[in-house]
């Protein structure tokens, strides 16, 4: 093989922001593979909040990358040569690939991509890691019922944008907080959240407040801090917190700490973290799961979610996390040429249904616990692959 490969690895361990600095850009040869492995060429390389974690040698529940060592980090590639039984070049896979163009692989964690027209690099967003904590976050610890008022917050970021959407096909109000008008026009407009909240406008309280009148019966926390401080306040009695992440803490040299724990014990609230390699054995149902999911049917919310977050880092250079892809081989960040349009006829029919149903108003200001057809379409003429019910429109999975 003539092409080199590139590989991004951690050249130093970052302190507080991530800096390029932090990365060294290297050439090497290609591997070849041995017997039980095969070779990988990466074409989506999913860029997470936990890697600022990764980055840090501080106690956690993964051990760090090491300095001079790849960048670890999940990717949709395509086999190029293969000694393993299983895989043959061609197949599309996605596994822990790390920040490189080519990578050897003897099949751990890595799962075959049955082709399906769906855009690549969703299996990196609500049908990859993400998707599946937002599913197991919400149903199996936040256990929203029908009627319930749903908050999220990171709400336009890949797990966040997929909670929404599961709260709304469970029949609750789904509200976001996200960070400015953009942000919340996406959350609301693409993604079928009832409403949401733009926490940098500078009076949360008061606009979560008008959001969710009948206060908060779940928060799907993904920021801790300052946010989940105002959301407490709003919470109801036995309500409940998926813990899911504090991305407004990584960064920081000094945690910030929570003033308003006593909403914790006046309202009886469950609060628990979670992480989502903990629960592999509902992954299946949960990928399942999120294949049900509308508002990425057609890879289009997910391209535009794409394009907010990239855009909002221009602006705020340092900043880790994101859902972003990159092309190794090279030239700006662009999108898959199979990303963001509908590909079978069925997918086109399905987007100009929820096109139509938009127009017409369906998603907005619901009224509280009001599923609504924009975003709780009952699919129908193919079998569902996991066993749900359907009623008044809406359905559920467990
Ligand atoms: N527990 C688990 O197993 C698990 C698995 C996956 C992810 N997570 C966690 O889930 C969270 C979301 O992950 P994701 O993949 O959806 O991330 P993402 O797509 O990268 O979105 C992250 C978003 O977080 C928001 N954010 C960043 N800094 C913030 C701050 N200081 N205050 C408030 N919001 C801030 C930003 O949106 P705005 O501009 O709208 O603020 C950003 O776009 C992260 O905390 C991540 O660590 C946990």
């Amino acid at each position: 093989m003539t092409q080199k490969n590139q590989q991004i690895v951690l050249a130093r361990r970052p302190a507080g922001a991530v800096d390029e600095r932090d990365f060294r850009l290297v050439e090497t040869e290609v591997p070849e593979p041995a017997e039980g492995q095969f070779l990988v060429r990466n074409l989506y390389l999913s860029l997470d909040p936990y890697m600022r974690g990764r980055m840090s040698e501080e106690k956690s529940y993964a051990k760090p990358a090491e300095v001079g060592q790849v960048m670890v980090g999940g990717a949709v590639g395509e086999v190029v040569a293969s000694r393993h039984p299983k895989f043959k070049p061609g197949d599309k896979v996605e596994g822990p690939f790390g920040w490189q163009l080519y990578a050897l692989s003897d099949g751990k964690g890595v799962r075959k991509i049955e082709e399906r027209g769906i855009p690549l690099s969703a299996y990196l967003g609500v049908l990859g890691m993400p998707g599946v904590t937002a599913y197991i976050g919400l149903l199996d610890i936040g256990q929203p019922k029908a009627g319930e008022t749903v908050v999220v917050s990171a709400a336009s970021g890949a797990v966040g944008g997929v909670v929404g959407q599961i709260a709304k096909i469970q029949g609750c109000r789904a509200v976001g907080i996200a960070g400015g008008a953009e942000k919340c026009r996406l959350a609301v407009e693409e993604l079928g959240f009832d409403a949401c909240v733009d926490y940098k406008a500078g009076h949360l309280d008061e606009d979560l407040r008008r959001a969710a009148p009948g206060g908060v019966d779940v928060y799907f926390d993904n920021v801790g801090g300052e946010i989940t401080d105002t959301v407490l306040l709003r919470m109801n009695a036995f309500s409940r917190i998926p813990l899911c992440g504090l991305i407004s803490e990584y960064g920081r040299p000094e945690p910030r700490g929570l003033r308003n724990v006593r909403s914790l014990l006046v309202n009886r609230i469950k609060l628990q973290g979670f992480i989502v390699s903990d629960h592999l054995q509902r992954w299946p149902a949960a990928l399942a799961g999120t294949h049900q999911v509308p508002g990425d049917r057609c890879g289009r919310a997910a391209e535009r979610a794409r394009r907010v977050h990239r855009d909002a880092r221009r602006q705020e250079p340092g900043q880790a996390g994101g859902q972003a892809e990159l092309r190794l081989s090279g030239g700006a960040p662009r999108a898959h040429p199979q990303a963001g349009g509908c590909r079978t006829a069925t997918d086109r029919a399905a987007c100009r249904r929820r096109r139509v149903r938009r127009t017409r108003g369906g998603s907005r200001a619901a009224p509280r616990g009001l599923p609504t057809p924009a975003t709780t379409p009952i699919r129908r003429g193919r079998p569902s692959p996991v066993p749900r019910t359907c009623r008044n429109r809406t359905c559920r999975w467990r």
